[in-house]
């Protein structure tokens, strides 16, 4: 038994479905993509290759280990990649419980059944098997200004709700292959920006709310700095430690590009009043600075140097050519942002802004 087959969970959201047309388009094999399709899930992401017969469907959870279980048996694939998560810190300020269900116990449930499925492979199966899960820098916790980058071997700090529930799924991981063997690959990638972010983060958010006519909102002082990578290096690297990474290895993943909070707004404005000026003044006008988060990380910043040195690979995109790309993306994709942010989405703006003096539904 030998197929070439790979299961995504989370390929509905954003980078799971960067990761996804790219796997397919590229013509790498057939393609499972588990996605339960909470708020953040959305197959438009999946439009292009919605007839592609190497990609299949299933609407699960991570943790519904009936469904989980079946899908190996059916599937036999070769390697399990985990994007599935709940992702946003403030969500997760807001309302914790979802992410201990998803990050952590979801997590658990998909390592059982995984760990069921592997040994029953036969002995080269086994030996090629990868489980690899997506997870973030958050979990190293926060830096000073003059601390250095964010290596492997740092201690883990989590600070947010999200950031512990990502922790604690890293930490799963880490046990699973310590203790039973399973040939794991976990990946702890820095900010991503590009196609089909959902407009509660930063980015796509300042582009949506600037076009509208909205304020930007910015926490605290705007001082906040984070390391943005351009999603599509995301999804090249994390195929790059399928094919190459060692089992048990965590490989840090980042754009070594450092940017404070204000200054990414005002790249995005600057390149909006390029691509579509406004009939007054700048969109910089709309800045607005507002209650910050509690617990606000200061500064997240990843050193790439072992992914870059034992594996050979290198990010491709500058912030600079990465972020005109986004907001040109954003300006061609009206009907998506216009799609994405109805109904639900306006229930979080008014959780998350009305208390920060803010009226952005
Ligand atoms: P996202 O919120 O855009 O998408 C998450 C996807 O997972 C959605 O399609 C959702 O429907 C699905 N999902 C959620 N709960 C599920 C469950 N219980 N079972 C099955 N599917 C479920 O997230 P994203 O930004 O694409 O992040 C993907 C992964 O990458 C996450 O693990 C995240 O922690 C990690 N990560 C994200 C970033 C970033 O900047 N966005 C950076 C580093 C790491
Ligand atoms: P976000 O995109 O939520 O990612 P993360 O919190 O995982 O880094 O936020 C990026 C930075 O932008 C973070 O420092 C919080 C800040 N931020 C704002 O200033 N205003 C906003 O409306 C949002 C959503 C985020």
């Amino acid at each position: 038994m030998h197929t070439d087959t790979i299961v995504v969970t989370g390929g509905a959201g954003f980078i799971g479905s960067n990761f996804v047309n790219a796997w397919v388009k590229l013509k790498l094999g057939k393609l499972v993509n588990l996605d339960k399709l909470t708020y953040a899930g959305n197959m438009e992401n999946l439009a292009e290759i919605s007839h592609d017969p190497d990609h299949v469907f299933i609407h699960a959870d991570i943790g519904d280990r009936v469904a989980v279980k079946s899908l190996l048996e059916t599937h036999k694939p070769r390697a399990v990649l985990n994007f599935a998560a709940e992702s946003h810190v403030d969500r997760s300020i807001h309302g914790p419980d979802a992410f201990i269900q998803t990050n952590v116990v979801g997590t658990f449930n998909l390592l059982e059944e995984v760990r069921a499925y592997w040994p029953a492979l036969p002995v080269e199966s086994q030996q090629s098997f990868r489980f690899l899960h997506v997870s973030t820098d958050e979990v190293y916790g926060s830096l000073e200004p003059n601390d250095p980058a964010f290596k492997e071997t740092n201690p883990y700090q989590p600070n947010s709700p999200y950031s512990a529930s990502k922790a604690a799924s890293d930490h799963l991981v880490r046990a699973y292959h310590h203790t039973y063997g399973l040939p794991t690959l976990t990946t702890n990638c820095s900010n991503n920006y590009g196609p089909y972010h959902f407009p509660e983060k930063l980015i796509p958010l300042v582009i949506h709310n600037a076009l509208s006519g909205k304020p930007l909102p910015i926490y605290g002082n705007g001082s906040n700095i984070r390391d943005w990578l351009y999603v599509e290096d995301h999804c090249n690297a994390i195929r790059e430690v399928l094919a190459k990474g060692l089992p048990g290895e965590t490989y840090n993943i980042g754009g070594w590009n450092e940017k404070t909070n204000l200054d990414v707004v005002h790249t995005l404005c600057d390149i909006l009043d390029q691509e579509q000026p406004k009939a007054q003044g700048s969109y910089r006008d709309q800045i607005t600075f507002v209650k910050d988060r509690p617990g606000h990380d200061l500064r997240y910043a990843i050193d790439a140097s072992k992914i870059e040195q034992t594996l050979g690979w290198k990010p491709q995109e500058t912030f600079e050519t990465g972020i005109r790309k986004t907001v040109r993306w954003y300006l061609e994709h009206t009907q998506w942002v216009a799609r994405v942010t109805s109904g639900e989405y306006q229930h979080w703006l008014s959780t998350n802004y009305h208390e920060r003096g803010e009226e952005l539904a």
